[in-house]
């Protein structure tokens, strides 16, 4: 039926030979929705042999001619921002307009990753010899970006369509034949993502989505021979699948902790304006929401109230009607929250709002007074939920955020510039935001994480780069 989904592989909508399907589970409803095609490790074969042939020709194939189809991709990809944000809505519980301009940022990407690929990719460099000691100027070296081969991409729930794209474009820019599996929840509007690539005229084998179970073709795929890099983001796994990969480049992204560090000086409004953007929005299912408030004890009864009156104005309930804090994912993801939630009730947390939570649906909550032996003063909600720590100096704050296995970003809120770059370069994470909420965008910026945040850097050009190998040509005169 209208709800049942092919998988893409040879260029063709197919049908598994499993005869079995996954469900997806609509988080508001909590009733399946759409459902996906179960693949079996044959058909991923056939997947990677294709794309291992595909990517021959596709890396032969005009720099200038691979960035046209992508314009063209990412054209068709805006003009189905209707049908693509509705499975947002549905499959993710994304509000609306969120849905939106995820699909259209997606766009942007994609374009934009086109446009930096024909100048990257179009030089190279030429080096001569005797530069280095004891070399007469007898070798010329050229130097070019070639592709890696396979790359497969791997995007988590939260951005099913950017976090996709974010991988595809640069992979393919670069020559390289890319597959996709994406995640169950978001596998519907990935798909339908993958549609416009198809509808652009991708040659046969350079791009394929397979879908799936991870228990029963997770494995199989990251550690298939075929595959030439890896391009992850998401959770533990993460560490599982770097721990069993071959030699292989990988790019991986396993979410944060950030801390939002707020400074006696700092403007409150604005502080208070962007912790619940970075905390709240997409109900903080986002690796960069703002996961700690560490905030100096002279100012907290007075940020905390600010922050107060602006959760109290978010609006709670469906995706469709675009409220601001919609249901999470999964039954068990608000049962981890609910966990972490209660953990520190017991432990005498302040609540400033009373926990509501009405099937996976999680009304939004600041937890003040939290202390350093509550789970939620260092583990990862991925709820509406925030904590706040009180601090007496800064250096508490830098040494809190240290103290955590993540180190994808932080913010620093104060007015001193000095202060703020001293901070800045005592915490571990990739990224520091000064004055402003964590976050990736925009796409072009360098994105990484330190520790268990993640390997190598994100952003296009950097994504490009993870995905091209150097090769060099030396000419020997006599
Ligand atoms: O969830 C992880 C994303 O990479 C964060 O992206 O900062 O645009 O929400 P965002």
């Amino acid at each position: 039926g209208d709800n049942t989904f092919k998988y893409y592989s040879e260029g063709e909508w197919k049908v598994s030979s499993s005869g079995k399907l996954v469900p997806i589970i609509n988080p508001t409803t909590r009733k399946p929705q759409f459902q996906v095609q179960a693949c079996t490790q044959e058909e991923v074969n056939k997947v990677m042999e294709s794309a291992k042939i595909a990517q021959k020709s596709w890396a032969k194939t005009p720099l200038w001619k691979r960035a046209e189809l992508l314009h063209k991709a990412a054209a068709i990809l805006k003009d189905h921002k209707k049908p693509i944000s509705e499975f947002l809505v549905k499959e993710i519980a994304k509000a609306s307009k969120d849905a939106v301009t995820e699909v259209v940022r997606s766009g942007d990407l994609v374009s934009y990753c086109a446009e930096e690929g024909v100048r990257l990719l179009g030089e190279g460099k030429f080096l001569m010899s005797d530069s280095f000691p004891g070399n007469e100027r007898t070798k010329y070296c050229l130097t070019s970006k070639i592709p890696l081969g396979v790359v497969l991409a791997i995007p988590p729930f939260n951005y099913p369509v950017n976090l996709a794209v974010s991988k595809i474009a640069p992979a393919l820019i670069a020559g390289n034949a890319l597959v996709l599996k994406p995640p169950t929840q978001g596998a519907a509007s990935a798909l339908h993502m993958v549609h416009c690539f198809h509808l652009a005229g991708f040659p046969k084998g350079v791009i394929s989505c397979i879908t799936g179970k991870g228990s029963e073709i997770g494995d199989f795929l990251t550690m298939h021979p075929n595959v030439n890099c890896i391009s992850f983001t998401g959770g533990d796994t993460g560490i599982a699948i770097s721990k069993k990969a071959g030699m292989i480049p990988l790019q991986m992204e396993l979410g944060g902790k950030d801390a939002c560090i707020i400074l006696e000086d700092a403007d409150l409004d604005l502080a208070a304006a962007n912790i619940v953007k970075g905390g709240f929005s997409y109900s903080g299912q986002r690796c960069t929401a703002v996961k700690v408030v560490l905030v100096m004890e002279s100012v907290a009864d007075t940020l905390v109230k600010k922050v107060n009156e602006k959760i109290g104005k978010l609006t709670v309930g469906p995706p469709e009607n675009d409220c601001d804090i919609t249901p999470v994912v999964t039954e068990s993801s608000a049962d981890f929250i609910e966990g972490l939630v209660m953990d520190a009730k017991k432990k005498g947390a302040t609540f400033c709002q009373e926990y509501k939570r009405d099937g996976n649906l999680i009304s939004p909550l600041l937890i003040d007074n939290v202390k350093q032996d509550m789970r939620i003063a260092w583990e990862e909600p991925f709820g509406p939920v925030v904590p706040v720590i009180r601090i007496s100096n800064a250096e508490e704050g830098i040494h809190h955020c240290n103290a955590s296995n993540f180190g994808l970003q932080g913010c620093i809120f104060t007015k001193d510039i000095n202060k703020a770059m001293l901070i800045s370069d005592a915490m571990e994470t990739g990224t520091v935001q000064i004055n402003s909420a964590p976050a990736r965008g925009p796409d072009h910026f360098p994105f990484q994480g330190l520790k268990d945040s993640g390997i190598g850097s994100q952003g296009v050009t950097n994504s490009i780069n993870v995905m091209t190998k150097v090769k060099s040509t030396v000419i020997n005169l006599p």
